[in-house]
């Protein structure tokens, strides 16, 4: 049987627990809801003031050049970078991950088009896809949409299930491997892949795709990738290289912990920013920042070659410099085995947080709806409840009251985010043994806890 006793000798002997120490969290909270806004280091209120009276106030205008602000979208990028996969150089900190998934599928698009054409002639007559899955995040689908709009593709959803077999069918002839040829061009309704669009681990059930198989079968299709990494930077092991991925954007303010509303990120493999500059192309947003030489206030945009071309506006410095406080408490990681450590401890919290549920809250009409097999999961669990439709949102509640946040998604889903950087073990059961309670004493069922907030 699991004891809290027996949680917290898991904690006393976790390599990992001091670095809880590097967080202010507020006394009796069990904060599971890192995996929307991850909690504050204790750093960030001092160097942000720091920024603030000294560098502002103090510098004024020349601490853009003297305190390094112009570089602080690619320090702070380049620190992500070790997170994800990815080399220095080649991802920045910038704008809201919806601004920088509209800078990454737009440019993927106009190089898929422009890739395909340089295999076929012909194919132009067809049709270029944007696949992405139904239940992703919505603002990817709402981009996709606009992107598709803009550069005359179409959007195809998917179930997740059939992304990959979808690939398979659209694969292209390759020369030297037997293979299907595709359709004549008359069948004009025969689609051709252009950008796969995925969220690497789903927002709300907490499945996590698997990032090089799924790039691999894009790019036998003729088609590039674009990763969203919201629910996975600074939660899951991210091997962009490795997986070959062609662009991807992510959150600052989630397992990052930079802060509400903190500068997001965007990666684009080396071989993208080559061609987009071989081919004379930009990112559509081509503001003044992303332009090679802004100082000099030319008439005509010319990109910066690199990552560099994806910034649009003035980087935001107060919000950077929190942003780089938060990365700062994720590789500090590092000296215990970085992002696999994490990785691993986060397994072992959402591993017992499903034991405690199913021996402590059995029958409780709770059902785990993100995948039990911790390969395929990302860093949170997820609950669907059978209580009464619409039960999720006033459980959500009634236990936050008790101090246990966690947080809702729609239409009824519990989510649970573990993030292992400051989520102790006596967490998960004092977070199991406080739902429980909630669900024992039917408390959930008060009209006050029913009543939506703007944000859930
Ligand atoms: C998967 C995913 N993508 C994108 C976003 C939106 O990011 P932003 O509002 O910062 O543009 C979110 C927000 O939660 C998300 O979960």
């Amino acid at each position: 049987m699991i004891t809290r006793q027996l949680c917290h000798t898991l904690d006393v002997s976790d390599p990992l627990a001091p670095l809880r120490e590097l967080f202010d969290l507020p006394e009796g909270i069990v904060y599971l809801d890192g995996n929307s806004l991850g909690a504050l280091p204790r750093s960030t209120a001092a160097r942000v003031a720091q920024v603030v009276q000294d560098q502002w106030g103090t510098g004024l205008i020349g601490s853009w050049n003297h305190a390094g602000w112009m570089d602080l979208p690619q320090r702070v990028g380049d620190k992500i970078a070790r997170l994800v996969g990815a080399g220095p150089g080649e991802l920045i900190a910038v704008d809201s991950t919806s601004v920088n998934l509209y800078k990454a599928l737009h440019s993927a698009v106009r190089l898929a088009r422009l890739q395909h054409l340089e295999r076929d002639p012909q194919a132009g007559a067809r049709r270029l896809v944007i696949v992405s899955e139904a239940s992703n995040f919505p603002t990817d689908l709402y981009i996709a949409q606009s992107v598709a709009r803009e550069t005359g593709a179409t959007v195809l959803a998917l179930d997740a299930d059939a992304i990959r077999p979808w690939l398979a069918a659209h694969a292209l002839p390759r020369p030297g491997v037997p293979g299907r040829d595709l359709p004549p061009r008359a069948t004009l309704d025969y689609d051709l892949a252009a950008v796969l669009l995925l969220t690497q681990v789903n927002y709300r059930s907490g499945r996590q795709h698997d990032m090089g198989a799924l790039t691999a079968a894009a790019h036998a299709a003729g088609a590039l990738t674009v990763w969203d990494l919201a629910h996975s930077a600074g939660a899951v092991p991210v091997d962009l290289k490795g997986a070959d991925a062609d662009l991807a954007v992510g959150c600052g303010y989630k397992y990052l912990n930079g802060g509400p509303g903190a500068p997001a990120f965007i990666w684009a493999h080396p071989r993208i920013t080559a061609t987009l500059h071989a081919q004379g192309l930009s990112q559509p947003l081509t503001g003044w920042i992303g332009h090679a030489a802004p100082f000099e206030f030319g008439p005509d945009y010319r990109p910066a070659a690199g990552i560099a071309g994806f910034q649009c506006g003035t980087p935001p410095v107060l919000a950077l410099a929190a942003l780089d406080c938060g990365v700062d408490t994720v590789l500090a990681a590092e000296e215990q085995g970085g992002m696999a450590a994490l990785r691993a401890k986060s397994v072992e919290l959402a591993e017992l947080f499903i034991s405690l549920l199913e021996s402590r809250c059995a029958g409780a009409g709770l059902t785990v709806i993100s995948p039990r097999d911790p390969g395929e999961r990302g860093s949170q669990v997820s609950i669907a409840c059978e209580l009464d439709e619409g039960c999720a949102y006033p459980i959500t509640q009634a236990l936050i009251a008790r101090g246990v946040v966690g947080d809702f998604r729609s239409p009824d889903v519990l989510r649970f985010g573990f993030t292992p950087l400051y989520t102790r073990f006596v967490d998960v059961y004092d977070a199991v043994e406080q739902l429980r309670q909630v669900l024992v004493s039917g408390e959930w069922r008060e009209p006050r806890f029913a009543v939506r907030a703007q944000v859930t």
